[in-house]
Protein backbone atom coordinates (compact mmCIF):
# COMPACT_ATOMS: atom_id res chain seq x y z
CA UNK A 1 0.00 0.00 0.00
CA UNK A 2 1.35 3.23 -0.89
CA UNK A 3 -0.34 6.97 -0.96
CA UNK A 4 -1.15 7.19 2.42
CA UNK A 5 -3.23 10.52 3.64
CA UNK A 6 -3.93 12.53 6.98
CA UNK A 7 -7.05 10.14 6.82
CA UNK A 8 -5.59 6.68 6.28
CA UNK A 9 -2.21 6.62 8.10
CA UNK A 10 -2.85 5.66 11.33
CA UNK A 11 -4.66 2.74 10.45
CA UNK A 12 -1.62 1.64 8.27
CA UNK A 13 0.99 1.78 11.17
CA UNK A 14 -1.85 -0.35 13.03
CA UNK A 15 -1.87 -2.92 10.60
CA UNK A 16 1.49 -2.70 10.29
CA UNK A 17 2.60 -3.35 13.85
CA UNK A 18 -0.23 -6.21 14.30
CA UNK A 19 1.70 -7.97 12.93
CA UNK A 20 4.24 -8.47 15.89
CA UNK A 21 4.16 -12.24 17.29
CA UNK A 22 4.68 -11.31 20.36
CA UNK A 23 0.87 -10.84 22.02
CA UNK A 24 2.05 -8.43 24.29
CA UNK A 25 4.28 -6.18 21.74
CA UNK A 26 1.39 -6.02 19.72
CA UNK A 27 -0.68 -4.62 22.42
CA UNK A 28 1.43 -2.08 23.52
CA UNK A 29 2.54 -0.94 19.71
CA UNK A 30 -1.37 -0.40 18.89
CA UNK A 31 -1.72 1.56 21.81
CA UNK A 32 1.63 3.44 21.67
CA UNK A 33 0.41 4.12 17.83
CA UNK A 34 -2.94 4.93 18.60
CA UNK A 35 -2.22 7.73 20.95
CA UNK A 36 0.83 9.09 19.26
CA UNK A 37 -1.21 10.05 16.09
CA UNK A 38 -3.82 11.22 18.39
CA UNK A 39 -1.80 13.62 20.25
CA UNK A 40 -0.21 14.51 16.63
CA UNK A 41 -3.44 15.01 14.89
CA UNK A 42 -4.62 16.60 18.45
CA UNK A 43 -2.08 19.35 18.61
CA UNK A 44 -1.14 19.66 14.78
CA UNK A 45 2.84 20.59 15.54
CA UNK A 46 4.81 22.65 13.38
CA UNK A 47 7.60 20.91 11.64
CA UNK A 48 10.01 23.62 13.98
CA UNK A 49 7.66 22.23 16.96
CA UNK A 50 8.04 18.59 16.26
CA UNK A 51 11.75 18.91 16.01
CA UNK A 52 12.09 20.79 19.20
CA UNK A 53 10.45 17.73 20.81
CA UNK A 54 12.66 15.52 19.23
CA UNK A 55 15.86 17.82 20.43
CA UNK A 56 14.11 17.59 24.13
CA UNK A 57 13.70 13.70 23.83
CA UNK A 58 18.21 14.04 22.33
CA UNK A 59 19.06 16.37 25.28
CA UNK A 60 17.07 14.50 28.26
CA UNK A 61 18.69 10.99 26.17
CA UNK A 62 22.10 12.92 26.55
CA UNK A 63 22.01 13.31 29.80
CA UNK A 64 21.07 9.86 31.19
CA UNK A 65 24.39 8.15 32.61
CA UNK A 66 24.87 5.91 36.01
CA UNK A 67 24.84 8.83 38.37
CA UNK A 68 21.30 10.71 36.75
CA UNK A 69 18.72 9.37 34.48
CA UNK A 70 16.66 12.22 33.19
CA UNK A 71 14.42 9.95 31.67
CA UNK A 72 13.30 8.86 35.14
CA UNK A 73 12.71 12.22 36.22
CA UNK A 74 10.78 13.09 33.32
CA UNK A 75 8.57 10.00 33.99
CA UNK A 76 8.29 11.43 37.71
CA UNK A 77 7.67 14.44 37.13
CA UNK A 78 4.82 14.21 34.24
CA UNK A 79 3.51 11.83 36.92
CA UNK A 80 3.82 8.64 34.93
CA UNK A 81 5.95 6.68 37.89
CA UNK A 82 3.00 7.38 40.57
CA UNK A 83 0.59 5.90 37.81
CA UNK A 84 2.61 2.92 37.13
CA UNK A 85 2.63 2.09 40.65
CA UNK A 86 -0.88 2.61 41.62
CA UNK A 87 -1.31 0.06 38.75
CA UNK A 88 0.53 -2.46 40.12
CA UNK A 89 0.92 -2.02 43.70
CA UNK A 90 -1.52 -1.11 45.19
CA UNK A 91 -3.36 -1.31 48.71
CA UNK A 92 -4.25 -4.40 50.34
CA UNK A 93 -6.03 -4.50 53.47
CA UNK A 94 -3.82 -2.82 56.26
CA UNK A 95 -0.75 -2.99 53.64
CA UNK A 96 1.67 0.52 53.43
CA UNK A 97 1.39 2.17 50.58
CA UNK A 98 4.03 3.09 47.87
CA UNK A 99 5.61 5.90 46.56
CA UNK A 100 7.92 6.35 43.70
CA UNK A 101 11.61 4.76 43.88
CA UNK A 102 13.00 7.93 42.61
CA UNK A 103 16.21 8.33 40.62
CA UNK A 104 19.23 8.29 43.86
CA UNK A 105 18.58 3.98 44.99
CA UNK A 106 21.77 2.74 44.75
CA UNK A 107 22.03 -0.82 44.93
CA UNK A 108 24.54 -2.43 47.63
CA UNK A 109 24.68 0.16 49.86
CA UNK A 110 26.57 -0.55 53.52
CA UNK A 111 25.13 -3.01 55.57
CA UNK A 112 24.80 -1.32 59.31
CA UNK A 113 23.65 -2.87 62.80
CA UNK A 114 20.81 -1.85 63.91
CA UNK A 115 21.05 1.17 65.85
CA UNK A 116 24.27 2.62 63.24
CA UNK A 117 23.93 6.45 62.19
CA UNK A 118 23.75 6.41 58.35
CA UNK A 119 25.16 9.78 58.46
CA UNK A 120 29.16 9.49 58.44
CA UNK A 121 30.46 11.66 61.46
CA UNK A 122 30.07 15.81 60.38
CA UNK A 123 27.26 15.54 58.15
CA UNK A 124 25.37 18.57 58.87
CA UNK A 125 21.65 18.53 59.65
CA UNK A 126 19.43 17.65 62.53
CA UNK A 127 20.06 13.80 64.14
CA UNK A 128 17.08 11.68 64.08
CA UNK A 129 16.05 8.81 65.92
CA UNK A 130 13.61 6.33 63.33
CA UNK A 131 12.27 3.18 64.88
CA UNK A 132 9.68 1.01 64.11
CA UNK A 133 8.75 -2.78 62.64
CA UNK A 134 8.00 -4.79 59.60
CA UNK A 135 4.97 -6.92 60.29
CA UNK A 136 2.89 -9.05 57.70
CA UNK A 137 -0.96 -8.49 56.66
CA UNK A 138 -1.98 -10.58 60.05
CA UNK A 139 0.33 -8.57 62.33
CA UNK A 140 3.23 -11.11 62.43
CA UNK A 141 6.98 -9.91 62.48
CA UNK A 142 8.66 -10.49 59.51
CA UNK A 143 12.40 -11.47 61.18
CA UNK A 144 15.07 -10.18 59.08
CA UNK A 145 13.22 -8.21 56.46
CA UNK A 146 16.03 -6.26 54.56
CA UNK A 147 15.16 -2.34 54.84
CA UNK A 148 17.00 -0.14 52.59
CA UNK A 149 17.46 3.60 53.58
CA UNK A 150 18.40 6.67 51.79
CA UNK A 151 18.07 10.57 52.20
CA UNK A 152 19.15 13.92 50.29
CA UNK A 153 21.65 15.92 52.90
CA UNK A 154 20.85 18.70 54.80
CA UNK A 155 21.80 20.79 51.90
CA UNK A 156 19.15 18.96 49.33
CA UNK A 157 21.32 16.99 47.68
CA UNK A 158 21.98 13.15 47.39
CA UNK A 159 25.68 12.08 47.43
CA UNK A 160 25.92 10.35 44.32
CA UNK A 161 24.77 14.00 43.33
CA UNK A 162 28.13 15.18 44.69
CA UNK A 163 31.87 14.49 45.35
CA UNK A 164 33.08 12.50 48.78
CA UNK A 165 31.62 8.80 48.22
CA UNK A 166 28.66 6.98 49.85
CA UNK A 167 27.06 8.72 52.97
CA UNK A 168 23.11 8.84 53.99
CA UNK A 169 22.19 5.59 52.68
CA UNK A 170 22.43 1.92 54.43
CA UNK A 171 21.21 -1.31 54.92
CA UNK A 172 19.45 -2.75 57.68
CA UNK A 173 17.74 -6.14 59.11
CA UNK A 174 14.73 -6.06 60.90
CA UNK A 175 15.21 -8.46 64.22
CA UNK A 176 13.42 -11.29 65.15
CA UNK A 177 10.65 -9.43 66.33
CA UNK A 178 10.32 -7.38 63.37
CA UNK A 179 12.01 -4.25 64.77
CA UNK A 180 14.80 -1.63 63.54
CA UNK A 181 15.46 1.38 64.99
CA UNK A 182 18.58 4.14 63.05
CA UNK A 183 20.08 7.53 62.74
CA UNK A 184 19.71 9.63 60.38
CA UNK A 185 19.03 13.37 59.69
CA UNK A 186 15.89 15.03 60.02
CA UNK A 187 14.81 15.03 56.00
CA UNK A 188 14.69 18.53 54.68
CA UNK A 189 12.40 19.43 51.11
CA UNK A 190 14.88 19.52 48.55
CA UNK A 191 14.33 20.16 44.33
CA UNK A 192 14.17 17.45 41.57
CA UNK A 193 17.63 17.98 39.36
CA UNK A 194 16.16 20.95 37.22
CA UNK A 195 18.92 21.89 35.26
CA UNK A 196 18.21 20.07 32.32
CA UNK A 197 15.34 19.40 29.78
CA UNK A 198 13.22 18.64 32.66
CA UNK A 199 13.85 21.91 34.76
CA UNK A 200 13.16 23.76 31.70
CA UNK A 201 9.64 21.73 31.10
CA UNK A 202 8.38 22.82 34.49
CA UNK A 203 9.72 26.53 34.27
CA UNK A 204 8.08 26.45 31.00
CA UNK A 205 4.65 25.19 33.12
CA UNK A 206 4.74 27.34 35.90
CA UNK A 207 5.97 24.66 38.54
CA UNK A 208 8.38 24.60 40.84
CA UNK A 209 11.14 21.40 41.22
CA UNK A 210 10.40 20.84 44.97
CA UNK A 211 9.59 17.71 46.89
CA UNK A 212 8.63 17.34 50.57
CA UNK A 213 11.04 16.11 53.10
CA UNK A 214 11.18 12.60 53.47
CA UNK A 215 13.36 9.65 54.23
CA UNK A 216 13.38 6.66 51.36
CA UNK A 217 12.66 2.79 51.99
CA UNK A 218 12.45 -0.37 50.38
CA UNK A 219 11.92 -3.40 52.24
CA UNK A 220 12.10 -6.75 51.06
CA UNK A 221 11.74 -10.36 52.75
CA UNK A 222 10.89 -13.58 51.03
CA UNK A 223 7.50 -14.40 50.38
CA UNK A 224 6.48 -10.47 50.47
CA UNK A 225 5.98 -8.02 47.91
CA UNK A 226 8.83 -5.32 47.95
CA UNK A 227 7.86 -2.26 49.42
CA UNK A 228 9.08 1.05 48.01
CA UNK A 229 8.37 3.94 50.25
CA UNK A 230 8.85 7.19 51.83
CA UNK A 231 7.96 8.75 55.47
CA UNK A 232 7.33 12.39 54.86
CA UNK A 233 7.85 14.90 57.17
CA UNK A 234 4.66 16.50 58.64
CA UNK A 235 4.12 20.32 58.39
CA UNK A 236 6.12 20.08 55.04
CA UNK A 237 5.11 23.32 53.19
CA UNK A 238 5.40 21.09 49.81
CA UNK A 239 3.07 17.92 50.77
CA UNK A 240 0.52 19.33 48.55
CA UNK A 241 2.86 20.13 45.45
CA UNK A 242 5.34 17.39 45.50
CA UNK A 243 7.13 18.18 41.79
CA UNK A 244 6.52 14.28 41.43
CA UNK A 245 3.21 13.10 42.73
CA UNK A 246 4.37 10.80 45.32
CA UNK A 247 2.55 12.37 48.75
CA UNK A 248 0.07 9.85 50.63
CA UNK A 249 -1.55 10.54 53.66
CA UNK A 250 -0.83 7.53 55.43
CA UNK A 251 3.24 7.95 54.87
CA UNK A 252 3.29 11.56 56.22
CA UNK A 253 5.03 10.94 59.82
CA UNK A 254 5.31 13.50 62.58
CA UNK A 255 9.44 13.51 63.39
CA UNK A 256 8.50 14.73 67.16
CA UNK A 257 11.45 16.07 69.99
CA UNK A 258 12.20 13.41 72.75
CA UNK A 259 13.50 14.33 75.95
CA UNK A 260 16.71 14.86 75.24
CA UNK A 261 15.90 17.31 72.47
CA UNK A 262 16.49 14.53 69.27
CA UNK A 263 13.98 14.14 66.92
CA UNK A 264 12.51 10.50 66.33
CA UNK A 265 10.32 9.05 63.99
CA UNK A 266 8.32 5.91 64.45
CA UNK A 267 6.59 3.97 61.57
CA UNK A 268 5.20 0.40 61.46
CA UNK A 269 5.56 -0.85 58.12
CA UNK A 270 3.10 -3.89 56.79
CA UNK A 271 4.73 -5.77 53.68
CA UNK A 272 1.84 -7.96 51.37
CA UNK A 273 2.23 -11.50 50.36
CA UNK A 274 3.83 -11.69 46.95
CA UNK A 275 1.90 -12.92 44.13
CA UNK A 276 -1.37 -10.13 44.61
CA UNK A 277 -0.52 -7.72 41.93
CA UNK A 278 -3.30 -5.68 40.81
CA UNK A 279 -2.24 -5.09 36.92
CA UNK A 280 -5.48 -5.60 34.67
CA UNK A 281 -5.81 -5.43 31.31
CA UNK A 282 -5.98 -2.12 29.76
CA UNK A 283 -10.28 -1.13 29.41
CA UNK A 284 -11.46 -1.35 26.04
CA UNK A 285 -11.11 2.04 24.33
CA UNK A 286 -14.26 4.79 24.06
CA UNK A 287 -13.80 5.41 20.82
CA UNK A 288 -11.06 5.37 18.13
CA UNK A 289 -9.63 8.36 16.49
CA UNK A 290 -10.18 10.20 13.49
CA UNK A 291 -8.51 8.04 10.65
CA UNK A 292 -7.87 4.54 13.09
CA UNK A 293 -9.58 1.54 12.70
CA UNK A 294 -12.77 1.71 14.17
CA UNK A 295 -11.25 0.44 17.33
CA UNK A 296 -10.41 -3.49 18.29
CA UNK A 297 -13.30 -3.55 20.26
CA UNK A 298 -15.61 -6.61 19.33
CA UNK A 299 -13.17 -7.88 16.29
CA UNK A 300 -10.45 -10.36 16.57
CA UNK A 301 -7.00 -9.06 16.03
CA UNK A 302 -5.48 -10.24 12.88
CA UNK A 303 -2.99 -13.03 13.40
CA UNK A 304 0.83 -12.63 13.12
CA UNK A 305 1.55 -12.11 9.14
CA UNK A 306 -2.05 -11.07 8.41
C1 LIG B 1 13.70 11.41 45.12
O1 LIG B 1 12.90 11.50 46.03
O2 LIG B 1 14.84 11.08 45.38
C2 LIG B 1 13.27 11.76 43.74
C3 LIG B 1 12.13 11.20 43.24
C4 LIG B 1 11.73 11.51 41.95
C5 LIG B 1 12.50 12.37 41.19
C6 LIG B 1 13.64 12.95 41.72
C7 LIG B 1 14.04 12.63 43.01
FE1 LIG C 1 14.22 11.73 47.63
Amino acid sequence: MRNFSEKTLTAAVLKRVAGAPDRRTRQIMHSLVKHLHAFVREVRPTQEEWFQGIQFLTRTGHLCDDRRQEFILMSDTLGVSMLVDFINYGKVGKSTESTVLGPFFVAGAPEMPLGASIARPGTAGEPCAVSGTVKGLTGEPIAGAVIDVWESGADGLYDVQKPGGTNLRARFRADEKGRFHFKCITPVSYPVPHDGPVGRMLAATGRHPMRPGHLHFTIEAPGCEKLVTHLFVKGDKYLDSDAVFGVKESLIVSYRKNSAGEATCRYDFVLKPAGLKRRRPPPAAKSAPAGSPSSSRGRRRPSPGA
